[in-house]
């Protein structure tokens, strides 16, 4: 049976990148199936709704979900389960995706781009595993009438578990060095996760576990990213922290992600939003959402020969040149693409 992907390009410039992960997907792996439906303000504004009633059924019936970004200028009265950031996390949820992985890996001809001196910036190779459907985002949440709003931040031994064995499995077949970040000075969910952590890590002999309070690690990535081989954190401080770890390899348009359950279709999307700021020109750096459908090649078709031909295809066409206007450059989205999809012709 043919592979089947759902397509959810959403808002801003998710179509525009969508559309250009769809280009590499068709070059290197032809024959997939695609579905898709409208997410996000865009569903909103057709149908009052941010994703249809059946938008699990169909992500479960997809071999893969490819995801472009949601949202856009915040109104902050909206109903939580009508704003566009409600389509993601009923994905997120629902499928259980509860290990985000993000790779931060630099690539040389990019290192003028990076916020760190060229000699730190070279070599960097990072996967962050970001604890999806807990946390902050998840607990109980509310404004009340006293004028006091609340967020809470719970973690069970197993949701802490299960993540941070992810971490170590993929820890295996790299550098076998896992770093934990937590707050464990301050936040009983932290304490937690830091026993849990380091109960794991027994599983795993072969691996080494370091902690570092969350703090401090915002700082460690900046001032010696190479050291750094697999980091493991919680819903909050993972999302902060791979966007501030972009800066180290030239920014929000070169980060994928990987959103994966125990079972079922993962969700594949870049790290970065809709980008409200650019969208609508043409300009949107693709390669996050290419090297996303890379993810979806490896992680969820299981195709590693086509996600490794795509990264490097990538990595030849910013060789070759070519930058869009984030990375220093005057490429469109679609000379960007165009130049990856040359780059395939002959790798
Ligand atoms: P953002 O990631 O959309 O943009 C941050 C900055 O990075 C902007 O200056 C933007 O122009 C730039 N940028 C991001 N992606 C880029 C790309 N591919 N090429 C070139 N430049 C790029 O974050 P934001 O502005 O804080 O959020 C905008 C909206 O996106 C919000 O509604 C937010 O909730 C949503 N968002 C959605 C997702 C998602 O769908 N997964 C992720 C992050 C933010
Ligand atoms: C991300 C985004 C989302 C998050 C938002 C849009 C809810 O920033 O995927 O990193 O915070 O998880
Ligand atoms: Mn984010």
């Amino acid at each position: 049976m043919a592979d089947a992907v759902l397509l959810l390009p959403g808002d801003g410039i998710g179509p525009d990148v969508i559309a250009a992960a769809r280009r590499v997907l068709d070059t290197v792996r032809p024959g997939i199936e695609y579905s898709t439906c409208d997410v996000g303000l865009t569903a909103v504004e057709a149908t009052g709704r941010p994703y249809p009633a059946d938008l699990l059924d169909r992500a479960r019936a997809a071999d893969a979900v490819l995801f472009g970004a949601v949202g856009g200028d915040q109104d902050l009265d909206t109903a939580w389960d009508l704003r566009p950031e409600a389509a993601l996390f009923a994905l997120r949820q629902g499928l259980d995706l509860f290990a985000n992985l993000r790779p931060i890996r630099s690539i040389p001809a990019l290192a003028d781009r990076s916020a760190v001196r060229d000699d730190l910036a070279v070599g960097v190779d990072i996967l962050i595993v970001r604890e999806l459907v807990g946390g902050a985002y998840f607990g109980e949440k509310g404004m009340r009438e006293d004028g006091v709003a609340f967020d809470t931040f719970e973690y069970s031994r197993e949701t802490v578990a299960r993540v941070v064995r992810v971490a170590f499995e993929l820890a295996r077949s790299r550098r076998s060095s896992v770093t934990s970040v937590d707050k464990a000075n301050i936040l009983r969910t932290s304490q937690l996760w830091r026993k849990v952590a380091g109960s794991v890590a027994e599983e795993f002999p072969g691996s080494s576990l370091q902690h570092l309070l969350v703090d401090n690690a915002a700082l460690q990535l900046l001032l010696r990213p190479r050291s750094f081989d697999v980091v493991v954190t919680e819903n909050l401080f993972g999302d902060i922290l791979s966007d501030s770890t972009a800066a180290i390899v030239g920014g929000l348009g070169m980060l994928p992600s990987a959103s994966l359950g125990a079972t079922g279709p993962g969700l594949f999307e870049p790290v970065h939003g809709s980008a409200p700021d650019i969208a609508g020109r043409g300009i949107a750096n693709p390669f996050a959402a290419i090297l996303s459908a890379g993810m979806l090649l490896r992680h969820g078709l299981g195709d590693h020969e086509s996600a490794a031909r795509v990264e490097r295809a990538v990595d030849d066409a910013i060789e070759s040149g070519v930058r869009t206007p984030d990375l220093g450059g005057t490429a469109s989205t679609d000379e960007a693409t165009d130049a990856v999809v040359r780059a395939l012709a002959s790798n």
